[in-house]
């Protein structure tokens, strides 16, 4: 047994109680069982229980064949102590399923009855030889005969007691919808109901030993912390709501009920327990909700709080470039150059503040009346000139970019600004991927070629590990993100701008690790 809660329950068993594996080995041994036969846990662990009986019984057997059928075994035993002192037990023994070994394992209990059948037998000489003795007598004998009875009858049915309290507590949490878990104080998992695998997408297996803490997003991990170290408060109960890292990468909205457990003597904390419930859907409409469909045009972004998401997300572009560019100006002047050089960045700089401005004059116009300023462009070079605003970003995190793009392509009237926001997102999202890919393999190629006589396509795709099946229906939603500090706004807004512009956006899974964002734009 390797869990706190279920070795407490072992050792409060009042019997001798022995676990064995189904070999017929011990694994485990109980204080009681010392007491009764002498042997101390290390001097059995792992030998045939067949060591404290007067002859063999075929426990592998028992347990692989007989149990299974009648589900418990019983017999009176003779037994030899460790010390040569001789007695009688009645041996009783069952199958459990030890869920998180999840293999059989057979719980024997011993229950010494050699005093009480010596007990019966000296009275019963005593009544033979004085049969004729007074009624009192005998009244003694039946009273502690039906003593002795009911004795053993408490025993069982303590047992029996012990037996169902940690049975009921696994029905319970493996029947619950809410996933229930058990945690040492550091946040370890020690207990995972089934449950576990349909809202986080881990087998319990999967899970315990691991902690809770690795799953959290970092965000809200001070405020789980926090809960998991409420040492001090009194009360032992309180509910947290976090997000947790499903396996499948993205992060999902819990309510979760703690129960802190505390030693009943000493008052210290011995485990915790939790009841956690998925509340994304509730989370997101509170924080998101989007009239309508989701986001089919920007413009639906309906909130203030969602428009200045959408803002901050695409200023923060320009504004990272202005920074770029001013750093490089500071270090120019400070090793003593020529200032005069500078006018070509410091031009870059302020295009680049220009852009944040007309970005946010854009948004506002588009958000407040769902217009788009449409220009005639070409495409291939507004993609060049995107291309170009991240310059720094792409040497910096050692990526390449290839371009593919077919020439001569007829002339498209678009939003330019919008366009490029499109473009700068997937750049940038590709860019993110491959943080991870080896350096001389971080490449993202940009197609474009007509895609029939009325729409030209763009192809955007990168060496990075793609989208896997399962995040492909989620990416357009408002607020998905696998990355700690994502927004998940990013996919959103490109296909709302290019839905906007009456193209389609289509994004193809990860089959033979290469996966593509495509979009396609109509023609003047
Ligand atoms: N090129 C890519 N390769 C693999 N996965 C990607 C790629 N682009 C996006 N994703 C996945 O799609 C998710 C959603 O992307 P999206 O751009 O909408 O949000 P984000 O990048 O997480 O946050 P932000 O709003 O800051 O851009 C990402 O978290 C990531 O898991
Ligand atoms: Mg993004």
């Amino acid at each position: 047994m390797n869990n706190d809660y279920a070795t407490a329950l072992f050792e409060a068993i009042n019997d001798s109680a022995v676990l064995l594996d189904k070999t017929g080995r011990i694994v485990d041994w109980n204080q009681n069982a010392t007491a009764l036969f002498g042997y101390t846990k290390k001097e059995v662990i792992g030998r045939s229980l067949n060591l404290v009986y007067t002859q063999n019984y075929p426990f592998p057997r028992i347990i692989q064949e007989v149990l299974p059928l009648q589900k418990k075994w019983s017999e009176e035993t003779f037994f030899v102590r460790k010390n040569g002192g001789k007695g009688i037990c009645k041996t009783n023994v069952t199958l459990i399923n030890d869920p998180q070994l999840n293999k059989p394992l057979a719980l024997i209990t011993h229950q010494l009855i050699s005093t009480y059948k010596d007990e019966v037998a000296a009275m019963q000489i005593s009544l033979e030889k004085k049969e004729n003795e007074t009624l009192e007598h005998r009244d003694a004998l039946y009273f502690s005969h039906s003593m002795a009875i009911k004795n053993l009858i408490a025993l069982e049915q303590a047992e029996k007691n012990l037996r169902e309290s940690e049975l009921r507590f696994h029905l319970l949490a493996e029947n619950s919808t809410d996933i229930i878990s058990r945690h040492t104080t550091d946040g370890i998992y020690i207990y995972l109901s089934v449950s576990c695998k349909t809202w986080l997408g881990y087998t319990p297996e999967e899970l315990i030993g691991f902690n809770i803490f690795k799953l959290v997003h970092h965000d809200d991990l001070e405020k789980v912390k926090k809960a998991f170290n409420r040492r001090k408060s009194n009360d032992n109960h309180h509910s947290v709501t976090f997000r947790m890292r499903r396996k499948e990468g993205d992060y999902r909205w819990f309510e979760n009920s703690l129960r802190l457990i505390r030693d009943e003597e000493k008052g210290y904390i011995k485990e915790i327990q939790s009841a956690s419930r998925d509340v994304t859907e509730r989370i997101l409409d509170k924080k998101a909700r989007l009239r309508g469909q989701q986001l089919a045009h920007v413009f639906r972004l309906s909130t203030m709080e969602e428009m200045a998401s959408g803002m901050a997300h695409e200023i923060s572009q320009p504004l990272a470039a202005i920074v770029n560019y001013t750093r490089g100006c500071v270090r120019y002047l400070e090793k003593g150059q020529d200032p005069s050089q500078l006018t070509e960045i410091m031009q870059k700089t302020v295009a680049q503040a220009e852009r944040a401005g007309e970005v946010i004059h854009r948004l506002k116009n588009f958000f407040c009346k769902g217009q788009l300023l449409k220009t005639i462009c070409a495409i291939n070079s507004v993609i060049r000139e995107t291309a170009s605003f991240i310059r720094s970003e792409l040497n910096a995190s050692k990526t390449k970019i290839d371009f593919e793009l077919t020439k001569d392509l007829p002339l498209i009237s678009v939003d330019k600004i919008q366009l490029q926001q499109v473009i700068l997102n997937l750049m940038q999202n590709a860019i993110e991927a491959m943080k991870e890919t080896a350096h001389r393999d971080r490449r993202i190629h940009i197609q474009t070629k007509p895609a029939d006589h009325n729409r030209i396509e763009i192809t955007v795709s990168d060496t990075g590990p793609g989208f896997s099946k399962e995040i492909i229906n989620k990416v357009f939603k408002p607020f998905f993100t696998t990355k700690a500090h994502g927004r998940g706004m990013g996919l959103a807004i490109c296909r709302s701008i290019i839905e906007a512009h009456g193209g389609e956006f289509t994004i193809n899974p990860n089959t033979n690790s290469h996966s593509w964002i495509r979009f396609t734009l109509p023609l003047v």
